[in-house]
């Protein structure tokens, strides 16, 4: 019995790690997932993919209430990062998540607080995710990238998520169709 239980916890150790190994890899590779219903299922390790910046457009600057008043972290799949260093195009199946991380409390009415390093502006918790995934022909109406949000607010964030309409997303990202959709001048690495 005792050798049967332990053979069993060994099979479901063994297709754990089967399954996270696929689901990394699948990360690595950057495939975006999509289900059965269409929905693109909420990308994995993406905090460890190529970081290419992190813009901020706080409060205090914009009117006391920003749109975005958190740190954009931007993140692209190593894969199709390494194909647009070779060749200055992203590939299909390049996926891009923006992450947003709240500011911590700051000292100062502009939202700042001091550091060892001076008086700043220093990252919190993280606050939502957006992504962008790039698939010509699936997402042909909106220029080659389809546009997901996986929730503004604190993580948990939604498992899956619906394309967005052309005006909450791609209407906007259309001012920068030169550059493929993406905002390409705010990032040393894609320049
Ligand atoms: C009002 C214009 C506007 C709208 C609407 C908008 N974006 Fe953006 N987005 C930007 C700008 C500008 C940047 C780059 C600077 C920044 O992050 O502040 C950006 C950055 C991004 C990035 C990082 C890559 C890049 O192009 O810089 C992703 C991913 C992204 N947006 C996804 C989305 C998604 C998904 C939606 C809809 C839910 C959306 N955006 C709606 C203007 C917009």
């Amino acid at each position: 019995m005792k050798i049967i239980r332990i053979y069993c916890l060994v099979l479901i150790a063994l297709f754990g790690a089967g399954r996270l190994f696929a689901q990394e890899s699948s990360a690595a590779i950057g495939a975006a997932v999509f289900n059965s219903a269409d929905e693109l299922l909420l990308p994995l390790g993406y905090r460890q993919w190529v970081f290419i910046g992190a813009p901020l457009t706080p409060n205090q600057l914009n009117g006391g209430s920003a749109a975005f008043p958190e740190y954009h972290h931007v993140y692209v799949n190593p894969d199709a990062y390494a194909v647009y260093r070779a060749t200055g195009t992203f590939p299909d199946g390049t996926v891009v998540a923006k992450e947003l991380l709240l500011l911590q409390k700051g000292d100062h009415a502009d939202g700042s607080k001091n550091a060892a390093s001076g008086r700043g502006f220093f990252a919190g918790d993280y606050n939502g995710l957006d992504v962008m995934v790039k698939d010509s022909s699936r997402f042909a109406e909106t220029n080659g990238w389809g546009f997901f949000n996986f929730g503004h607010h604190q993580p948990p964030y939604l498992p899956a998520a619906t394309p967005q309409a052309e005006k909450d997303c791609a209407g906007c990202h259309r001012a920068v169709e030169k550059t493929d959709m993406l905002f390409k001048q705010f990032y040393p690495l894609l320049r």
